[in-house]
């Protein structure tokens, strides 16, 4: 790669000049480098129109799940919010990113009680009242990726599941207290797994977020279970989802040999998980997509 000189136009593409845009930021990046963090390609920090269009992309994985959360109820089945998810999304000018993702054969996950995610929708899964669920809803709209997630209690649910869905949903607002440009990856980590503990339950280490915009799954690989100042530098146009996977026994998961999707918890607990995109921002973050 050219050097760039601090009169050439930006590599973001802004139009603006290098030193007026990305120049102090890759100078500052370098900084950490030099001292051995690990900090994100270039390609991982979204140009102001990419932060737009994954914007619109998060507006229309947003409004499905509202849509999903009007409609769900017991005696439902997984297939049938499967079918509310896909029509949703196409009407909103979007489709889904998870169909035929890597051969999954559906438009959302759909993760019931002990399954921790990537649950596969069936007619023959019903809904009944006391379940809860995960419904992971991801979208490509006009050419960028969004992905959210959250839980569903169906009718009345017992009071130990209730606390296990809030622990879950708290768990995101602990984590995003720590995304801000200059702190690392693991500050999130460790808050959310730090948080989690001290109420009983534990995080699963396996399965974790990911970078999201360009591509439905980009660099880096987002764990729950890192160590404050590890991982990677946060910086201004990073995007990135939170998504830790909480179990209410051991952490410990089994992938589902048959359908090779479906992972549930190892000891047979119930398992919850909300899901955000996140935007590193000068000032803090912005939530994308919830
Ligand atoms: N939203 C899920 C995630 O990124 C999608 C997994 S890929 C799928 O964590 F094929 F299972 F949908
Ligand atoms: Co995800």
């Amino acid at each position: 790669m050219l050097k760039l000189e601090r009169n050439d136009p930006c590599w973001c593409k802004s139009g603006k000049k290098y030193k007026m845009c990305h120049f102090n930021m890759d100078e500052r990046i370098k900084l950490y480098q030099q001292n051995g963090c690990i900090v994100p390609d270039r390609r991982l920090i979204k140009s102001s129109a990419q932060i737009d269009g994954i914007r619109e992309s998060g507006k229309v994985n947003t409004a499905v799940l509202d849509y999903v959360a009007e409609h769900i109820n017991a005696g439902m089945s997984t297939g049938d919010i499967d079918r509310l998810v896909s029509d949703r999304t196409r009407e909103l000018g979007g489709v889904s990113a998870t169909l035929g993702y890597e051969g999954f054969p559906k438009s959302v996950c759909t993760s019931v009680n002990n399954e921790v995610c990537h649950g596969i929708p069936a007619e023959d899964v019903i809904l009944k009242e006391g379940d809860i669920v995960n419904v992971d809803v991801s979208t490509l709209f006009k050419g960028y990726f969004s992905d959210s997630s959250r839980m569903y209690c169906i009718g009345a649910v017992s009071d130990e599941r209730k606390r296990l869905v809030d622990v879950a949903r708290k768990a995101i607002d602990v984590g995003l207290e720590q995304a801000r440009a200059w702190n690392f990856l693991g500050d999130i980590g460790q808050a959310i797994d730090d948080f989690v503990r001290s109420n009983g339950y534990s995080v699963v280490k396996e399965i974790g977020g990911h970078g999201i915009g360009n591509e439905f799954h980009e660099e880096p690989f987002v764990s729950y279970v890192s160590k404050k100042g590890t991982e990677m530098l946060l910086v201004p146009g990073l995007v990135f989802t939170i998504e830790p996977m909480v179990n209410m026994g051991k952490a410990g998961v089994v992938l589902n040999k048959e359908n090779g999707w479906t992972v549930t918890t190892k000891d047979g607990k119930d398992s919850a998980q909300w899901e955000v995109t996140v935007l590193i921002t000068e000032n803090g973050y912005e939530i994308m997509a919830r």
